[in-house]
């Protein structure tokens, strides 16, 4: 076994089920002191209960590995903040956080009340910032932190009726491309992830009437993520799909382009006549930040 996490401690929200719970399983099986957080609500983020989060702790006590529950809710600075304190009371220090927790409101955009739209954005994207700033401090002293965001092909791609939960995913992701130049200096790697599993969450969009649930495991995402919060993953700043044991990296890019001198005159009707070169997406190129694409971007003839 080379990956291995004796002497780190890792917060996984929205652990007491489904992905979360089998992240937390992976990580201390493999000697990490693990924080799993559950508010323990329903897949719509109401109600609460701590059976789920005590129901994993129990089961890493049993199988000889350390962890303590935390009920709080990420989505409110307070609560969030308190599931690290519970890392740093428990066990002194926080070294992985995992943003996993997660809630879905679906609805067409027009019948969507933006008490929804807000809610969700909330959990999934202001949640891991709570989280993550709390923590964050503790990982710079150390000189040491892997965070991980979990993002969506929802979001990364779009899905009909989740207009709420697509943004939210898609902001983890804005997050994370800056927090990535940011939290280099410190030795602080991030990552996103994109997964896929048959859990609660998932059912409802009838897709393990069209895949087996049996293929689409927790377990196959838990390897991924298990990789990616390790001390021997330094890769950071990348998108990441896990789905039934089908892995891959995914990459914002952006075509070649056209340039047209803007001392002449610029038009719509250029556009329209440009608009098939301006649109095909011709030597597809990453960037590393903002700054290097302004770079490119301002040397293309
Ligand atoms: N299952 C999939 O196919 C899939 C696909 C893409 C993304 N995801 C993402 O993966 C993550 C885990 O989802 P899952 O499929 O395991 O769902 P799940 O419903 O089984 O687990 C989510 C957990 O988060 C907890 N939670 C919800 N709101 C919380 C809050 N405010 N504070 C603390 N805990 C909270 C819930 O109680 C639940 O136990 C979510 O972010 C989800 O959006 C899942």
């Amino acid at each position: 076994m080379t990956i291995a996490f004796n002497g780190r401690v890792a917060v996984v929200t929205g652990a007491g089920n489904g992905l979360g719970k089998s992240y937390a399983l992976a990580l201390a099986a493999r000697g990490a002191r693990v924080v799993v957080n559950d508010l323990g609500g329903a897949i719509d983020g109401s109600g609460v209960s701590g059976t789920p989060a005590d129901a994993v702790v129990e089961e890493i006590r049993a199988a000889g590995g350390e962890a303590v529950a935390n009920y709080d809710s990420v989505a409110e600075p307070e609560s969030a903040a308190n599931i690290v304190q519970t890392a740093i009371d428990a066990f002194g220090q926080v070294d992985i956080v995992i943003n996993n927790a997660g809630i879905v409101r679906d609805k067409t955009f027009h019948k969507m009340s933006l008490e929804d739209y807000e809610f969700v954005a909330r959990v999934h994207f202001l949640g891991s910032v709570y989280v993550t700033h709390a923590a964050y401090p503790h990982m710079r002293d150390a000189n040491y932190g892997r965070i991980l965001m979990v993002s969506s092909n929802s979001g990364l791609y779009g899905n009909f009726g989740q207009t709420n939960y697509s943004a939210a995913k898609m902001a983890v992701i804005g997050f994370m491309n800056t927090l990535k130049l940011e939290g280099a200096r410190s030795n602080i790697v991030i990552n996103a992830l994109a997964p896929l599993a048959a859990t609660r969450i998932a059912e409802p969009s009838g897709i393990f009437d069209t895949y087996d649930p049996e293929l689409v495991t927790t377990d196959a995402v838990a390897a991924m993520v298990t990789y990616l919060v390790s001390e021997d993953c330094t890769d950071t700043g990348n998108i990441v799909a896990a789905t039934a044991g089908y892995y891959s990296r995914i990459q914002i890019v952006e075509s070649e382009g056209v340039r047209i001198d803007p001392r002449t005159e610029m038009t719509p009707d250029k556009i329209a006549d440009l608009w098939p070169q301006i649109h095909e997406m011709r030597n597809p190129q990453p960037y590393e930040d903002g700054v290097s694409n302004l770079t490119a971007v301002m040397a293309k003839e």
